[in-house]
């Protein structure tokens, strides 16, 4: 739905008033809302610990990708005139999102916004820019591949995906297992002390490699925080093409061997943070169909798609609740939802959102402006797919409004055939968060009790075990994993915690921001599921058909200082876990117990085989991926999450000597 900003009957000098105001109140805002790009507002506290022992180094060309800080800056300082009717000419806040991150910054340095730029920093003026754009600013053209240095000699026609092992899209089958078998993987626990680094590619004034790298057919799909989507050669790191998106792609993409345009080819499928999917030409990154799947202007595709014959289900999720607490903010009106896509040509199906009925006007604030509710409850995983029952399975995030909805961190399950609800299981209830509530910074927006923003961010995995018994596995921010059963409408089979205590909801703050727990997802082998946890918890192991934990481990290897979050998703080759850590580091763990085969710390600068300067970073949102006798990694994560928020641009690619 389209934001529908009310007459606040400002008038002019009030405005201005209000403008200076709420840029004065930006510098009180954390330094990260790092609820960020899933939720982990948990951790501001950690980052900022973390910060002072161990200074990110500065991002290229003084670019920040700060855009939670950015988006907050757009809800205090931009949204008492755009969208609001009574100010004559400005643009709505759904056009601005379709500028470029330069025009806006034009405007705001020497355009007519310059009276509004002048009262905000230089760093403000580009966080913005960046935020409301939805990509870097000064990123293009530079990120295009023409300007690299290892063009591939030859573009010939890819074989179909299924012709060569590949890692595909984000859980590398419908189940979400992220298992990669010993045929495929063709990289075995003996041969990881042998890896040396082959390549390494790095993305353009990119400060996030927060793409999980995906291998079809020899070939690597990457996408960047530059809009950029590039394709390399998998042995060699030579690059075939580059895609520039309408904004960032954080996207594992999906490679499909489809009929588009009256043509069978493989074809590439992605979302993008300004809530467009694409499809691509693989082989050459033409663009085939795009579509615009939701108007909302705050939302967008964090997580990748689900793919299944022909059809593709979008998870969109939002970042509105990082900063509706301004009272200048029409909290709130963005829902989680689901867009099913026809793959040949990107028309949409069906859309279901997670919470009903559509938000309504319920009260006006202090300041006078309207409020909305029920909203919340954003989808920042990718579904499991079930194609015995026709059904979809995915995680939602909290509610931004109070009280919460009875759907929002829950489990849900939709047909997809008609989008239609089949069942929910609420994990944890009232849980209404806003980012920027807590304390004293809480605002009349704020719910009247701050939930412990504990969306589901893991994409559940749908496990068939050896009895034939099936289930749903899911992890959660708290730690608590649980399994139910899709034959029997979501009954929940088991809960377990992967510390041995069930959760304990603990007040939004300093002691919740403590607890450990799962932020992306596991990784299934041998009928266990092994999960590496946040600040400090190690790596877990679980079996799946009674929830027993088998073990825990804190990880001391060198780099496992006692902060270090795993917060990425886990990866399983038979007898090995894979998990990369916010130091940047990339460890291999036994899945007997957890004991370190070997490791890798990706932290640091590196020569890319395409001359672009690179470093590596905090590894978060991007997993590692095994292919081929090839192990990929894009190393660089800039969103606060446990331990460091540490930025980088590089992707590297790792063979056996
Ligand atoms: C006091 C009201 C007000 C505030 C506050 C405000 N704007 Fe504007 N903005 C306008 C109006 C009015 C226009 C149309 C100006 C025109 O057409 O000459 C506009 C135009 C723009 C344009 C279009 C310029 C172009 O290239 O055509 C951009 C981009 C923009 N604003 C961004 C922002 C951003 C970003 C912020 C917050 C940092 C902001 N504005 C805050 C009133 C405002």
């Amino acid at each position: 739905m389209r934001i529908r900003m009310r007459a606040r009957g400002l008038r002019a000098s009030r405005m201005a008033a209000a403008v200076v105001t709420m840029a004065a109140a930006l510098v009180l805002l954390p330094a990260a809302y790092s609820q960020g790009d899933a939720a982990q507002s948990a951790t501001a506290a950690q980052s900022a610990g973390a910060a002072a022992e161990r200074p990110a180094p500065a991002p290229d060309k003084g670019l920040t990708a700060g855009t939670e800080q950015g988006f907050a800056i757009f809800q205090n300082t931009c949204l008492s005139c755009h969208g609001n009717p009574n100010v004559k000419n400005a643009p709505d806040p759904a056009v601005l999102r379709a500028y470029s991150p330069e025009r806006i910054y034009a405007a705001l340095t020497s355009g007519p916004m310059k009276a509004v730029g002048a009262k905000l920093t230089d760093n403000q003026r580009r966080l913005v820019a960046q935020a409301v754009a939805g990509r870097l600013l000064g990123t293009s053209p530079q990120g295009d591949y023409e300007y690299m240095a290892d063009h591939c000699a030859a573009n010939p026609p890819m074989a179909p995906p299924s012709s060569a092992p590949s890692w595909n899209g984000w859980g590398n089958n419908i189940d979400n297992t992220r298992f990669q078998s010993a045929a495929a993987a063709r990289l075995t626990a003996a041969d990881l002390p042998r890896l040396k680094l082959k390549w390494a590619f790095g993305l353009p004034n990119s400060t996030s490699a927060y793409s999980q790298p995906v291998v079809v057919a020899g070939r690597v799909f990457i996408g960047t925080d530059t809009g950029y989507v590039y394709s390399m050669n998998a042995r060699t790191g030579c690059v075939y093409w580059s895609f520039l998106a309408q904004s960032g792609v954080r996207n594992a993409l999906r490679i499909e061997d489809i009929s588009v345009q009256g043509r069978r080819r493989d074809v590439a499928l992605f979302g993008d943070l300004k809530a467009n999917v694409y499809a691509l030409d693989a082989r050459t990154g033409k663009q085939l169909w795009t579509t615009h799947v939701e108007k909302q202007y705050t939302d967008r595709v964090t997580a990748p798609p689900a793919y299944y014959q022909g059809k593709l289900f979008v998870p969109i999720s939002s970042w509105e609740e990082f900063s509706a607490a301004s009272l200048d903010y029409p909290c709130c009106t963005s829902v989680g939802e689901i867009v099913a896509l026809d793959a040949h040509d990107g028309h949409i199906l069906w859309n279901t959102y997670v919470i009903s009925p559509r938000p309504q006007p319920i009260r006006k604030n202090t300041r006078g402006v309207q409020q909305y509710a029920p909203a919340g409850g954003s989808v920042w995983n990718t579904p499991a797919v079930d194609p015995k029952l026709h059904a979809i399975y995915f995680g939602t995030g909290d509610a931004t409004t109070y009280p919460a909805a009875d759907t929002s961190d829950s489990v849900m399950a939709l047909d997809m055939r008609t989008g239609h609800m089949l069942w929910h299981y609420q994990i944890t209830s009232g849980d209404a968060f806003l980012g920027g509530c807590y304390g004293d910074a809480a605002t009349d927006n704020c719910p009247p009790t701050e939930g412990p923003d504990w969306d589901v961010p893991d994409s559940p995995i749908l496990v068939t075990l050896p009895s034939g018994q099936r289930l749903i596995v899911v992890g959660t921010k708290p730690g608590d994993v649980l399994a139910f059963d899709p034959d029997e409408n979501g009954k929940l089979v088991w809960r377990t915690n992967v510390t041995g205590k069930l959760a304990q909801r603990l007040p939004f703050g300093p002691a919740a921001f403590r607890q450990t727990g799962i932020q992306w997802g596991g990784a299934v082998y041998g009928g266990n599921v092994y999960y590496g946890l946040k600040v400090g918890g190690g790596l877990a192991a679980i079996r799946i058909a009674d929830g027993q934990r088998l073990w825990q481990v804190p990880v001391q290897d060198g780099y496992g200082e006692k902060r270090v979050g795993y917060d990425s998703p886990a990866t399983t080759i038979p007898g090995v876990v894979l998990l990369g850590g916010s130091d940047g580091s990339i460890i291999a763990a036994s899945t007997r117990d957890g004991q370190i085969l070997w490791s890798y710390d990706s932290d640091r600068a590196f020569d890319t085989v395409n001359h672009v300067a690179a470093h590596g970073g905090a590894m978060g949102s991007q997993g590692i991926t095994v292919v081929g006798g090839m192990l990929f990694a894009g190393s660089g994560y800039s969103v606060g999450q446990s331990g460091v928020a540490h930025s980088g641009n590089v992707v590297l690619a790792f063979a056996p000597n």
